[in-house]
């Protein structure tokens, strides 16, 4: 097996073990598509899983492609974007064998990061870099987990300033606060420039 598949999230899916869904929209997107920040554009789901933030983008008018490998989540998105005559896309693919056609204005990370193996986390960035056009978004949430072990792996905000780091990313010079996990672990969102 290979090491970007060596986590078994179809399992997890079919068990019912799915601890990091939200069953709700995430409060920091809610912020951030209130607030004007994400605004209607061609935005990529990494590892969506079965999460709802992309009906309601492509509700809200994004153009919205969807990215996972569990085959089981692919199907819920896909029916989800059917059943509202939604014009989204679902792909099933491997992260790090998957390209686009063009780059993206924007990406929402929600726990695809932290879904990874650290030692995937360089070349995960490197991807989310190419996916990105040149001024591009990145809107993400770092779970701060303080565990040695995962998933989720613990994204230490010192490491993913330096993982995040330039010349290829600009920080904003404030950070929200983090929102609360179901699980009850803080997310810290943070929106990057992909210089
Ligand atoms: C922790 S779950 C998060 C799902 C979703 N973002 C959410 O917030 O509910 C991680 C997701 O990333 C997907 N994933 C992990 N590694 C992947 C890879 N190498 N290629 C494609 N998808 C992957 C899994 O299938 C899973 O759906």
């Amino acid at each position: 097996m290979s090491e970007t598949q060596a986590i078994d999230w179809e399992g997890r899916y079919r068990e019912g073990t799915t601890g990091w869904e939200r069953h709700g929209l995430n409060p920091a997107f809610l912020g951030w598509r209130d607030a004007g920040v994400l605004t209607p554009c061609r935005i990529l789901v990494p590892g969506a899983g079965r999460s709802l933030e992309p009906v309601a983008l492509a509700e809200a008018g994004f153009d919205v492609t969807v990215v996972d490998g569990a085959p089981s989540a692919v199907a819920i998105q896909r029916a989800h974007f059917a059943r509202l005559k939604l014009s989204a896309r679902a792909e099933r693919e491997d992260l790090f064998a998957w390209a686009p056609d063009a780059p993206f204005d924007a990406i929402y990370d929600q726990t695809c990061l932290c879904a990874l193996p650290p030692g995937l986390w360089p070349s995960y960035v490197r991807r989310l870099h190419q996916w990105l056009r040149p001024n591009g978004t990145l809107f993400i949430l770092f779970m701060q987990s303080d565990r040695p072990s995962g998933p989720p792996f613990h994204c230490d905000m010192r490491a993913m300033r330096n993982l995040f780091g330039p010349p290829g990313w600009a920080w904003p010079d404030t950070l929200p606060e983090t929102v609360t996990h179901p699980s009850g672990l803080a997310e810290q969102p943070a929106v990057l420039r992909r210089i």
